[in-house]
């Protein structure tokens, strides 16, 4: 378990199957760690064929032996939490290696109402983002402004909690509505207090945790939340999300080094997918988007949403890979293509006269383009009981090729079914390892 430090990053618009990147990865690693987002995060896990769904707790949490770290960066809603901790309990699951930050932020059920207030508000002139409505923006928008926020740690001081409380409440009564349970400062702390009690023993200074675990030559494994096309910096802006879901995010979202960082694994699925509001330039609305979203039950694990449907996005994903510095690729969801007759791969955007293949992280800008496509030929074979690139179809591995080509880097891994066993592994993820041990 010697060596530098492993991050998982989603490439697209979130949903892209880290989950299971991270879960085939999780047992090389001392712990897994969460950096950023909150609960509008959904990691589903296939482990001996029983599926877990999990939003905040980190997918350390199924490999006896791996703690699962909850970062300073992340907004932890308690409820969530709890909720998550007392499920993988009911199935056997020991939940004894979760640890949260002392420093996290708390989202807060007045934080909920706000977002859906903002969103009910922005619909009328056409600004709605899309949110997963669990409170994420205004919880981050909190730890900003610097007032009435509420930290984990000030779950376990009960004067402290109502002094946050009592701060939040009065500047909220001034645009959430007027009476609202949200804002009942003596339920709030009541509540908050008995969540503390809680997770008391779980909670602790990660920054110093996770610092001992790599001076003592254990590597960590960063699960990104979200996506980069979503980070609030380098994302489609307004409509991201509130956090750096790049790996520029893990310094301070967990207080390590950048320098810890030995590989960056990019996630991108073989077509693209966006849930909520925002530019999707090759989005199908059409039969071939639909049979995609059924044949890869593309429904949000957080909110069950369908979500938008595209080709996939070769200057999206360029774009992507450059930003995070990603060392392999792991392209998922193959599977879900076969039977197509062609696949199409955007390879740039058209504005008018002009054409670019640069990406454009700008929700309005990006809404703008036409893309251009090239098309290769489908393959019909069903391709999940593969396990090497060479018991691929011909136009599967040409298709995996023009991606490798564009983004300039190689494939580490091959995703060709929700199976932990469903994946190919080219070697190549392995042997950045043990260049970077
Ligand atoms: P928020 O994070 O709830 O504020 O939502 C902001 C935008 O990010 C919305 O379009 C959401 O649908 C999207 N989003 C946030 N987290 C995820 C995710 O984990 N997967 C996919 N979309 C997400």
């Amino acid at each position: 378990m010697t060596g530098k430090s492993t991050a998982v990053v989603g490439l697209q618009w979130g949903d892209e199957g880290k989950g299971k990147i991270v879960d085939v990865l999780a047992r090389e690693h001392a712990a897994v760690v969460r950096y950023n987002g909150g609960a509008n995060a959904g990691h589903s896990v296939v482990v001996n064929g029983e599926r877990y769904a999990l939003h905040l707790v980190p997918s350390g949490i199924l490999f006896p032996g791996v703690k699962a770290v909850i970062g300073n960066g992340v907004v932890v809603d308690p409820e969530v939490l709890l909720a998550e901790i007392d499920n993988l309990e009911v199935r056997g699951v020991d939940t004894s290696g979760l640890v949260i930050s002392s420093r996290a932020h708390v989202v807060m059920p007045y934080h909920k109402l706000e977002d859906r207030t903002r969103e009910a508000a922005a619909d009328s002139d056409g600004r709605k983002i899309g949110t997963t409505g669990r409170g994420i923006g205004p919880a981050y928008a909190d730890k900003a402004q610097r007032f009435g926020a509420v930290r984990v740690c000030d779950l376990l001081d009960r004067d402290r909690l109502r002094r946050r409380v009592s701060e939040a409440a009065r500047l909220k009564a001034g645009f959430l509505p007027a009476g609202a349970e949200e804002l009942n400062v003596d339920a709030l702390v009541d509540k908050a207090a008995a969540q503390g009690e809680r997770l008391r023993h779980r909670v602790s200074d990660t920054t110093y945790l996770l610092n001992e675990i790599i001076d003592s030559g254990g590597r960590l494994l960063f699960e990104g939340a979200n996506a980069t096309l979503l980070d609030v910096d380098h994302g489609t802006y307004p409509f991201v999300t509130a956090s750096n879901a790049t790996v520029l995010g893990i310094g301070p979202g967990a207080g390590v080094s950048p320098t810890c960082i030995g590989r960056v694994l990019g996630v991108a699925k073989a077509y693209s997918t966006r849930v909520g509001s925002g530019p999707l330039p090759t989005e199908q609305n059409n039969d071939i988007g639909n049979r995609i979203r059924e044949r890869g039950r593309e429904y949000g694990t957080t909110t069950g949403r369908p979500r938008r449907v595209g080709w996939i996005d070769l200057v999206a994903l360029r774009y992507s890979v450059m930003v995070n510095r990603v060392s392999a690729l792991c392209v998922t969801l193959l599977d879900v293509l076969s039977g197509l007759d062609e696949l199409k791969l955007c390879v740039a955007y058209r504005m008018g006269e002009r054409v670019t293949d640069c990406f454009i992280p700008d929700g309005e800008e990006l809404g703008k383009v036409e893309p251009v496509y090239e098309t290769l030929p489908g393959f019909s074979h069903d391709i999940t009981s593969a396990r090497s690139m060479d018991e691929l179809p011909g136009p599967a591995r040409a298709y995996l090729d023009r991606i490798r080509s564009f983004a300039g880097i190689p494939i580490g891994l091959v995703s060709v079914g929700p199976e932990r066993s469903q994946t190919i592994s080219t070697g190549v993820a392995r042997e950045l390892e043990s260049a970077t041990a």
